[in-house]
């Protein structure tokens, strides 16, 4: 040895917040909105903030209406055969979302960590089950449509 560090090789920092690039679904306005899921979810985990829980739920209260309405009307017009179902789980997410509101709202025993691993838990979860299972399954859907969009019933045509 000859006392002599090599230099250190700063860690580069990650593109702001990043993205998952296995949670493309390829669908412009859903990859969008699920990009400002996973950037939240990012900022959960950056120390800088003041409030991060405040701030996320108040996120989410707009998302939950904006992006679920927009895979629900997609949906819809695409007859999707599984829309119930993702639906229900939509709906589910809203009463977890609307549990953790009001746990954050009475934190009277200051839980804050607790209740941010709680949040940073069911958001991750999110991403990695329901955006990779259910949504992946309506982008194999909409993109097999896409690609052969069906003929227009003569039943229903004037
Ligand atoms: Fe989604
Ligand atoms: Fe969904």
């Amino acid at each position: 040895m000859t006392g002599r560090q090599p230099p250190m090789t700063p860690i580069k920092d990650p593109p702001p917040h990043g993205w998952d690039e296995a949670l493309n679904m390829g669908i412009p306005e859903v990859d969008r909105q699920h990009k400002a899921l996973y950037s939240q979810v990012a900022s959960l985990c950056d120390r800088t903030q003041q409030d991060r829980v405040g701030d996320t739920l108040l996120f989410l209260q707009n998302y939950v209406v904006e992006h679920f309405g927009t895979e629900e009307k997609l949906h819809e017009e695409t007859g999707y055969p599984h829309a119930d179902a993702h639906l229900k789980v939509h709906a589910e997410f809203i009463q977890t979302f609307l549990k953790m509101k009001q746990e954050y709202e009475s934190d009277t025993e200051q839980n804050g960590l607790l209740i941010l691993m709680k949040l940073t838990k069911a958001l991750m979860d999110w991403l990695y089950q329901h955006v990779m299972g259910m949504d992946r399954e309506f982008a194999g859907y909409w993109h097999a449509r896409a690609q052969n969009p069906p003929y227009a019933d003569p039943e229903t045509d004037d």
